[in-house]
Parts: C-alpha cells; structure tokens; sequence
C-alpha cells in the first residue's frame, strides 16, 4: 500500500487540500494516507478543516501571535522529522507557497520521499512581491519530485526552468474542487449555517455590495494604509454601496484596518469567515477588491469583477480574460477603478463574465490518478 502525507498549515492551503485528502479517501484500498498540519494559522485553519470535516493525524500547533520567517521555518522542519521518520511515507504533497509549503518540503526532501507540489510553477518572476511567497514556490519546485500544474502556463514556467515535461502534470487547479464541494453542500437539504444568516440579517439588499479582503505581507505600512484610505473615500462617494471585510488576524492588518476604518458608516468589519459563508457572500457581491491568491481564482467561476491591489500577478489567466484589473495599492487608482464599475454598466458588464480559467472541479481526481498509476 502507498503511503501518502499531506500537510498544510494555513487557511487557502486547506481549502484548496481539503479535496484532495477526500479523494485519497475515496481509495482506502490502495493508500494509506494521513494529514498534518503545521498549524502555521490556527482559528482560520480550524475554521476550515471544521467544514470539511477533516481530522488530522498529526498537529504541530506551531502559530505564534505575530509570528517571524525565521523561527516559523526552523519550527516546521524541526516539528516534521519525527512525523515524517515514525510514518515513513512514500508520497509528501505540500501546496502553493506559503511558508508550511516551503519548510515543509524541504523536510519532505530530507526524508527521502516523493515530493509532491500541488499548484506548482505559478510565478511573478519578482522575489520580491508576493514576499516571501515567490521565493517560497521556487524553491518547493527545486526540491519537488512531481508538480501538479492548474494551467499550461504555469506548466510552461516550470519547462523553462529545465524541469522535465514528464514531471508535470496539468491538473486545474484543486480550488475549484473546493469552491464546488462547498456550493453543493451549502445548497443540500437541511444543511443550517448560522454564520450565513447572520450576515443575511445585516445585508442591505438595495445597496451594491463591495467585498474587501486583504493580507499581503509586502502591502504591511503604508500599503494597507492606503487600501484603507482608498475604502474611506469609495464609501464616502457612494452612499449606495455597502463595504463588507472579512479582516484577516495578521496582527500587522488588524490594527491599521481597525484604526482606520471602524467608524465609516457603510463599511463593515468582520470576524474571518468561515469558508462557506465567504463564497456565498462572494455570490451575493457586485465587486471584490481584494489582494488575495484564491479569491483572484475562486471569482471568475463566480462571474465577478476583481480589482487585485497588488503591483504583480502569477494568475495572469483572469487577467488576459479582462475579468481581473491589477491596481496595486495606490490610493487614487483603486478608487477610480472601483468607481468605474460602480458607475459604468458597460465595464461592469465586460468584467462579470464568468468563466473558468483554472479548472473544472477534477483536479483532486486528475492528481489521486496519476499516483495510483506511478
Ligand atoms: C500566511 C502566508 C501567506 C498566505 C496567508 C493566507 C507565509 C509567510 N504567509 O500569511 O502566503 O497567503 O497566510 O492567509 O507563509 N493569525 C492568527 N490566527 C490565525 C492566523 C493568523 O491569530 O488563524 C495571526 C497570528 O498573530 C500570526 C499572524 O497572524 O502570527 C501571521 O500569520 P502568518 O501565517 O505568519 O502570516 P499570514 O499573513 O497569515
Ligand atoms: N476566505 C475565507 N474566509 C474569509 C476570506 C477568505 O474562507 O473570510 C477564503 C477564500 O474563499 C479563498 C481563501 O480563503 O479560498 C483565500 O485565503 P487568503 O486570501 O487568506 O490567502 P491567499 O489565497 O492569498 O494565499
């Protein structure tokens, strides 16, 4: 029997995990697979293994309040070696670029195992932005044994650093799968989300609705001071929108977005939602303004516009699609493209296409396939 590992450590590496550790149970006969988690997040990781109802085998609790690079790193690889010497297992799958990904395949590495990279070869071809992220995911792709790639793009980024072509495997993206898993469960019968009629109570439904979210490491300062600013006078120019945000608990967002934006009126700020309730929020919105990986990939499935205050991009798909603006942190610019869309039907229409650019739903079954026949 093979032996699969697959550990994550913070919320969108779970989202986008949570398919696959279901698929590999789908296959009990022929894997034995286990899950750990680093615990890099904790409540917004519980948050969603809660609704995937996943348990894991190994937690190593490591989240420190406002936690640093270099302790977080040692942590996780120090923390791996026994989970990864006692299991032995055949198969690690890490995600994306966090951290945890990182670190976490280095250890994989160590121990002798396959390394498996789900959503490898996305690139900015900018160390520095997303920061560490960029870096992350270049160096989980040296150490990486087999990348599963969501699009031919970035299958073609990893070509063009010498990885062989047969070592990576288009897949889709496995968010997708997790977007779709949580609409059919949302719509089942007598499913009850108590966080989903809470928000329902303090929607005003005559109002356009604006969707915020944001946590990049290198918009810390004065970036986030000016996404805040920039919020401020949206709200004030358009008393017929209502701004949600979800704020993430990085200390370093907390605090500006709380000093900032707390008291303007049509602006709400919130507690981190649980999945579920955030993608059916994500529904019921006009336009997201967002510096987030997962929503730039989650919203054109959903066919709404998304303005990425962010200065590069390695999702350039949506981008191409004209469905994704990149508008950076700048104060003036992310008003004038917010306003556009909320003023301009023809570029709002233009942006609310929907479509699928990175995946159709299968990704976990494409991955799960390509193992049980290697
Ligand atoms: C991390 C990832 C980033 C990813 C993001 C997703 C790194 C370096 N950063 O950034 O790539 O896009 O997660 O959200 O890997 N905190 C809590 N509770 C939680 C989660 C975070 O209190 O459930 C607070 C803690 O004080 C923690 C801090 O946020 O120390 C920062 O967490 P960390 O994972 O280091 O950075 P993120 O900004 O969350
Ligand atoms: N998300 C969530 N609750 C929220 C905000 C976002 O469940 O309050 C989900 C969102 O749907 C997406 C993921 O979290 O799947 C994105 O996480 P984040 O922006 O923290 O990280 P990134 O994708 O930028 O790495």
């Amino acid at each position: 029997m093979k032996k699969n590992l697959i550990v994550f450590g913070t919320r969108p590496e779970a989202i986008k995990m949570a398919p696959l550790v279901k698929e590999f149970q789908k296959h009990k006969d022929v894997f034995d697979t286990k899950v750990c988690i680093t615990a890099q997040h904790r409540e917004m990781l519980d948050q969603v293994l809660s609704f995937f109802e996943i348990t894991p085998d190994f937690d190593l609790d490591l989240m420190k309040p406002n936690q640093n690079l270099y302790t977080l790193t040692s942590d996780i690889i120090t923390g791996l070696k026994d989970v990864l010497e006692n299991f032995n297992p055949d198969y690690v799958y890490v995600h994306g670029d966090t951290t945890t990904t990182m670190a976490s395949s280095i250890a994989a590495f160590y121990s002798g195992a396959q390394v498996c990279h789900v959503e490898a070869g996305l690139r900015t071809f900018n160390m520095k932005s997303p920061f560490p992220e960029e870096m992350n995911r270049c160096v989980t792709g040296v150490v990486s044994n087999i990348h599963f790639s969501p699009t031919k793009t970035s299958k073609q980024n990893l070509i063009n650093e010498n990885k062989h072509s047969d070592s990576i495997i288009i897949t889709g993206n496995t968010v997708i799968d997790a977007l779709q898993f949580s609409v059919e469960k949302v719509n089942s019968l007598g499913y009850e989300d108590n966080e989903i009629e809470e928000i329902k109570k303090n929607l005003e439904i005559k109002k356009k609705l604006i969707l915020v979210t944001g946590h990049r490491r290198e918009n810390h300062g004065q970036g986030f001071i000016n996404i805040c600013e920039a919020l401020k006078q949206i709200a004030k120019n358009n008393p017929d929108t209502q701004i949600i945000y979800p704020v993430h608990l990085n200390p370093n967002v907390q605090k500006p977005v709380y000093e900032l934006l707390s008291e303007v009126k049509n602006i709400q700020l919130i507690s981190p939602l649980s999945y579920p309730a955030f993608v059916w929020l994500m529904n019921q919105s006009y336009l997201i303004i967002t510096d987030s990986g997962g929503v730039q990939e989650e919203a054109p499935s959903l066919g709404k516009p998304v303005l990425v205050m962010r200065d590069t991009t390695e999702r350039p798909e949506a981008v191409d699609a004209g469905t994704v603006i990149l508008v950076g942190t700048n104060k003036e610019k992310i008003v004038l493209e917010a306003e556009k869309l909320l003023q301009d039907t023809t570029s709002y229409e233009n942006m609310s296409r929907l479509h699928n650019p990175y995946g159709d739903g299968k990704a976990c079954e494409r991955i799960v396939e390509y193992i049980s026949k290697n």
